[in-house]
């Protein structure tokens, strides 16, 4: 199936040291495969080292190369520059930072306590803050190039109830996604941003569609195209976007939905609920012969 297949030629990341926070499970962990069978090395990082060795294993014998589990809590800005020392001393100069880890939960805001909130603005917009800028400022200092590329969602622009803390955070790593692509590029440094629609992960379907919520609300039938995400479409995107072949791509979003985002903000677009008959009947009353 073409959707499940690579799409960039091989060794189109040869050479390429890539960070992949939040690398060990889900969409972190299917970009950094297909990141690696490209040819780039990984750091796998997040706060479970035992779930990093376990996949970094698990990635090197399906794909090759060299992958290195690194614990990391990015709210810890102790944690990120050790992290960071430690990766660089592995691997020598880092090329690609792909800030991925979230965290994130579904609930009426009047219900959340001070410290959830929080807990989600700090794993979010703190920690790939965190990140960019240890990254950021090591790569200017040694003048070296370098690219960004921050995971987010399409409510970072349209906002959404019941998940405010992670619209609110990913908002701001959209404006620091944008904001550094023009401040930073005098150095090289490029910083673009995904926003993914629905691609189901243990961790995402877990916490926001719990219970029976995804038989209720099945993502699927949101999408226009009429389906969810493969990771490895997913994966070709990103791998695009952290290759040389990007180069003139930078402070750009690229949204990949399905259409999802826009057929709610479309103002007739729940129209295709009518059924045929029905235009029949419009057209019948304004004179049209069937
Ligand atoms: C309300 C909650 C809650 C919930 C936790 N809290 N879960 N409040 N509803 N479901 C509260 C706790 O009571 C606590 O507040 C505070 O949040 C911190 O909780 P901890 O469990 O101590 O935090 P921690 O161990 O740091 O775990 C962080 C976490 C957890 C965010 C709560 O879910 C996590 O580890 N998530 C990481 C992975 C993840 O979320 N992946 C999904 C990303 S999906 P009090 O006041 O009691 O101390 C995503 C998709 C977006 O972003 C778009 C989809 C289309
Ligand atoms: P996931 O598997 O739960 O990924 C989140 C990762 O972040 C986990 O590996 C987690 O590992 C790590 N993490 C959480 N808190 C951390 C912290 N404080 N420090 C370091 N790492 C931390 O979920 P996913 O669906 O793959 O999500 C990946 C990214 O895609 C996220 O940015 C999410 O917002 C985005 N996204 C997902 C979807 C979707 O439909 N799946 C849609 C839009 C956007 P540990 O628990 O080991 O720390």
């Amino acid at each position: 199936m073409i959707l499940a297949e690579g799409m960039l030629k091989p060794g189109a990341l040869k050479g390429k040291n890539i960070i992949v926070t939040g690398g060990g499970t889900g969409l972190g962990r299917s970009m950094g495969e297909y990141f690696l069978e490209l040819g780039a090395n990984l750091v796998i990082t997040s706060r479970k080292l035992d779930v990093l060795q376990e996949t970094a294993k698990e990635m090197m014998v399906v794909k090759g190369g060299k992958v290195i589990p690194l614990a990391c809590d990015v709210r810890e800005i102790d944690q990120v520059e050790a992290m960071w020392k430690d990766a660089t001393d592995h691997l020598g100069q880092i090329h690609v930072v792909l800030n991925n880890a979230a965290g994130n939960f579904i609930s009426p805001t009047e219900r959340l306590s001070t410290n959830a909130f929080n807990t989600v603005l700090d794993i979010v917009l703190k920690g790939t803050s965190q990140v960019t800028l240890t990254a950021g400022k090591d790569w200017i200092a040694k003048k070296q190039t370098g690219i960004f590329l921050n995971i987010v969602t399409t409510y970072a622009w349209t906002g959404s109830g019941y998940v405010v803390p992670s619209a609110a955070a990913k908002a701001g790593v959209l404006a620091l996604t944008r904001s550094l692509a023009v401040e930073w590029a005098k150095y090289g440094i490029r910083s673009n941003a995904i926003a993914p629609g629905p691609f189901p992960t243990e961790g995402a379907w877990s916490r926001l569609l719990p219970g029976d919520l995804l038989k209720k609300f099945d993502p699927a039938k949101k999408v226009p195209v009429g389906r969810v995400g493969e990771h490895q479409e997913l994966a070709n995107l990103a791998a695009y976007l952290v290759s040389d072949y990007s180069s003139y791509v930078n402070g750009e979003v690229m949204t990949i939905d399905g259409g999802e985002w826009l057929k709610g903000a479309g103002e007739f677009n729940n129209l295709d609920q009518i059924p045929e008959e029905m235009w029949d009947m419009m057209d019948a009353s304004r004179g049209k012969k069937a």
